[in-house]
């Protein structure tokens, strides 16, 4: 594995643009949120300095009412589009108007545990915070936390949001170019009516620029995203710990948790006995189990009637956790977000595997995603059940969490 340690090293310094890390090159030529957060991880097993950098940076882009954009635009791309001048939020940097997952404060909690950087961490910790806060003011409902766009989730044709999607209206967005089907093979990304509605959801946040208020009221799609709960319930109980190393206050952070953990019947399918993804305008639940819900080990939620299912759904396939369970209609295993296994969920997944004690489960969920990466090389993710690689090449989030988890 010496060999592969050194390929990834080479990605991730290939994909430095000075001080943030593009996730592929071509594909995503800008900084992503929390594909920077698994960046920041990876750096820190050789470069530390940098790997704090990393977070600096992505938190340059911090708006003013703490959100954190999914994408900063640096520089310009020809060859991304929806670009700064369709979201068009006025901001400096440039930035698309909705957020991404929140692993940062996750992340950098094991970052510095790993390598260390107490006042890099403490320079970072209102950040954290403020951007917490905001998720708490502007995402959290009913206890849940939601996205207002599947780009939000960073699970972007998931079958989680077909509920939503259904109600969006992509009709009127009139004409305009992909460039990601001009990258990679356009079976493994989202489809075109897929695409429209993506737009129509921008378009309403450029409408009202980018207004919480009237996006949440009156926007087109808000669903709570389980993925994204446990997410947040870990990271605020981490940004607490790092509260109480730096001597800060942790109260705040410990009572968000809280609260979401108290919400989560909210998220409950009782059909599916699982956590699910679940429409807040209609109140309808996605109809299949997504990995998200896998996430639930990472909050410390056990529940034995969801791990049944998670674990017969593991069994359907012969590598990793797939994004959606193989037993669904919906399932399609090279499309993007609707059956592929993504080597970076695994690790989160792992880590709450950890976390729980469940050691033999987390050794398994490392020895199939390395299968996947030692075959098929550094790829975005890959069929679950032939182990094909898909969608973008030498990737950052890939190359990272082998360096930080799977090697
Ligand atoms: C894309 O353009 O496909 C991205 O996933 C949006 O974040």
């Amino acid at each position: 594995d010496d060999d592969l340690d050194a390929a990834a090293r080479a990605i991730l310094t290939g994909n430095d643009r000075g001080g943030y890390t593009i996730p592929t090159a071509g594909l995503y030529p800008f900084q992503w949120n929390w594909d920077s957060a698994f960046a920041a991880w990876g750096f820190s097993t050789f470069d530390p300095d940098r790997a704090w950098t990393e977070l600096e940076t992505l938190f340059s882009g911090q708006w003013g009412t703490g959100m954190v954009p999914h994408i900063i635009f640096h520089r310009d791309d020809e060859g991304y589009f929806p670009g700064p001048d369709v979201w068009r939020t006025g901001t400096t940097p440039p930035s698309s108007g909705i957020s991404q997952p929140p692993v940062a404060a996750i992340l950098a909690r094991m970052i510095h545990a790993r390598a260390g950087g107490t006042e890099r961490l403490r320079a970072l910790y209102p950040r954290l915070l403020a951007w917490h806060r905001w998720w708490r003011d502007w995402r959290c409902v009913e206890g849940v936390a939601c996205v207002t766009h599947p780009w939000e989730s960073g699970r972007d044709n998931c079958p989680d949001w077909d509920p939503g999607m259904a109600n969006v209206d992509g009709s009127q967005v009139g004409p305009y170019q992909r460039r990601d089907t001009g990258h990679v093979d356009a079976s493994m990304r989202p489809g075109k009516e897929d695409y429209d509605r993506y737009l129509a959801m921008v378009q309403f946040g450029r409408a009202c620029g980018w207004d919480q208020a009237t996006i949440l009221k009156d926007g087109p799609f808000l669903m709570a995203d389980p993925a994204i709960t446990f997410i947040l319930i870990r990271a605020n109980r981490d940004l607490a710990a790092i509260a109480g190393e730096l001597g800060e206050d942790p109260a705040e952070p410990l009572a968000w948790a809280a609260e979401l953990e108290d919400g989560l019947p909210g998220i409950w399918n009782d059909d599916l006995q699982a956590y699910c993804a679940r429409d807040m305008q209609t109140g309808t639940f996605a109809r299949s189990i997504s990995s998200g819900a896998a996430l639930g080990l990472l909050a410390g939620i056990e529940n034995r009637a969801m791990e049944e299912k998670l674990g017969a759904i593991w069994d359907r396939v012969r590598y990793g956790i797939p994004s959606n369970d193989p037993a669904s209609d919906s399932f399609d295993p090279r499309r993007y977000w609707r059956g592929p296994t993504w080597p970076v969920v695994n690790a989160l997944i792992a880590v709450g595997l950890n976390s729980a004690g469940r050691t033999a489960e987390e050794h398994r969920l490392r020895e199939e995603t390395a299968a996947l990466i030692r075959q098929g090389g550094f790829f975005e993710y890959f069929d679950p059940i032939d182990g094909t690689a898909c969608g973008g090449d030498r990737f950052t989030w890939t190359a990272a969490i082998w360096l930080a988890w799977a090697s």
